[in-house]
C-alpha cells in the first residue's frame, strides 16, 4: 500500500518513513530539501533495508503537485509534514510561512480529493492551545488566538481541513504534537537544525559537544515548582509510531468523524532544569548554562492529557525523558565525530 509522506526527509518525517516501512508500507517521500538533506535516505535505508521512493519537489509549485498525483494516483494516504516551523522567522517573514504552510496544504488537498482513498494526516501543534488554563491539556481545550504567523498557519490549516472534509470524501486526523525530541536509537537519522538551534534539546546537545558556549535558560520566575517553564517532551520515534496508528485507523475506516483530533504527548510535564538534570545524568556531561530573562512569546506550561490518544487512537508513548535525551546525545556525538 502506497503512502505519501511530504517533508519525508525532515526530522519527524524521516522517523515516520522508517516506521511505515517497518510496517510494510510502500513510501513515497516528497521533500524540497530546504531544511534536510538527501543523505537522510541512506540513514533510512540502513535502518529498514530499503530506500523510500524519493521525489525532490516543492509543494508551492501547483503544477508539480498536480503532476505528482497524476503519476501516483494509487496512493492510499498522505501524511503531510512539509512546513516551516521557526516561530521567530515566521514573525519576520510571514508571507513565507503562509505560502509554504498554507498554499502547499491547499494544493495537496485539491489533488487528494480526486483520489479513491483520500486519507490525510496533518502535523499540527499544541501551539494552537496557547497558554491553556487547565493542565493537562485535553483536545477540548479552546484554541487561542495564535501568538505567531507560524502558530496561525497550524490553526488555519486545521480549519481548512475541517471545511474541506464537509464537502469531500477526505478523511483526516489532526495530530497536535507537544515537544518532539530525540532521534532513532540507531543514530542513523535524527534532528539536523540549520544554524543556531532555537529548540531546547538540540541547543543542549550542541553545547555539550562544544559547538555552543552555554545554554541560556529563558526565565526562572515562572509560576512552576522550580521557576522554569514546563513542556511535554515526546520521543520522536513514539511520535512517528502514532502516525502509523492514525493512518491504519483511517485505512480500516475506524474513524468516528471525518476529522479527528489527537494530542500527542507523554502526559508528563518537565521543566527546563529537569531536562538539564536528566541530560547530565544520561550523558555524564556537566552542562554549562545560565539563567537569563524570559523569551518573548513563551508560555509557562504545556503538557498533554493523553486519554484520548491512549483510549481512542490506541497509542501510548513508551520512552522516558531520559531515553529521549540519551538518543539525542548519541546522535549529536555521531554527527560530530
Ligand atoms: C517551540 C515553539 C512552538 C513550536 C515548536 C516547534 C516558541 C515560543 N514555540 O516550542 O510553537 O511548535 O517550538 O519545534 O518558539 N528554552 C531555553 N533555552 C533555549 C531554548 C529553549 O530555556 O535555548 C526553553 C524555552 O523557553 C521553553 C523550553 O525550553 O520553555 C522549550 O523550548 P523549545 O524547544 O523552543 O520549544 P517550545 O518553545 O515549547
Amino acid at each position: 500500500m502506497k503512502i505519501v509522506v511530504t517533508g519525508g526527509l525532515g526530522f519527524i518525517g524521516s522517523h515516520t518513513v522508517v516506521e511505515l516501512q517497518n510496517e510494510g508500507f510502500e513510501v513515497v517521500a516528497i521533500d524540497n530539501l530546504s531544511n534536510s538533506s538527501e543523505s537522510v535516505l541512506d540513514g533510512i535505508e540502513r535502518i529498514t533495508g530499503k530506500k523510500p521512493i524519493f521525489e525532490k519537489m516543492d509543494l508551492r509549485d501547483k503544477t508539480s503537485v498536480q503532476n505528482f498525483f497524476k503519476k501516483h494516483n494509487d496512493v492510499a494516504g498522505v501524511i503531510h509534514f512539509a512546513a516551516s516551523k521557526a516561530v521567530g522567522e515566521s514573525v519576520e517573514n510571514p508571507l513565507l510561512y503562509y505560502e509554504n504552510n498554507i498554499n502547499a496544504l491547499v494544493y495537496v488537498l485539491q489533488e487528494l480529493k480526486e483520489l479513491s482513498n483520500p486519507n490525510f494526516i496533518f502535523s499540527s501543534s499544541c501551539t494552537v492551545y496557547g497558554q491553556a488554563e487547565i493542565m493537562p491539556i485535553t483536545e477540548d481545550a479552546s484554541v487561542q488566538p495564535a501568538a505567531s504567523p507560524y502558530g496561525n498557519t497550524k490553526q488555519i490549516g486545521e480549519e481548512i481541513i475541517t471545511d474541506v472534509a464537509k464537502v469531500t470524501n477526505i478523511n483526516s486526523i489532526l495530530l497536535r504534537y507537544f515537544n518532539p525530541i530525540g532521534s532513532h536509537p540507531s543514530a542513523e537519522i535524527g534532528e539536523l537544525p540549520l544554524g543556531i538551534p532555537q529548540n531546547l534539546v538540540p541547543f543542549i546537545t550542541q553545547t555539550a559537544i562544544g559547538m555552543r558556549e552555554k545554554l541560556s535558560v529563558y526565565g526562572d520566575d515562572y509560576p512552576t515548582p522550580d521557576g522554569t517553564a514546563v513542556r511535554d517532551y515526546i520521543h520522536v520515534v513514539d511520535l512517528a509510531k502514532a502516525h502509523v496508528v492514525a493512518l491504519k485507523r483511517l485505512l480500516s475506516k475506524q474513524n468516528l468523524d471525518k476529522v479527528e483530533t489527537f494530542n500527542l504527548g507523554t502526559g508528563t510535564g518537565s521543566s527546563v532544569l529537569e531536562v538539564i538534570t536528566a541530560f547530565e545524568k544520561v550523558s555524564g556531561q556537566k552542562l554549562n548554562y545560565q539563567i537569563v530573562g524570559r523569551r518573548e512569546g513563551d508560555i509557562t506550561s504545556a503538557y498533554a492529557n493523553t486519554d484520548k490518544a491512549n483510549n481512542v487512537l490506541g497509542w501510548k508513548a513508551q520512552s522516558t525523558l531520559e531515553d529521549s535525551l540519551a538518543s539525542a546525545w548519541k546522535w549529536e556525538q555521531k554527527i560530530r565525530s
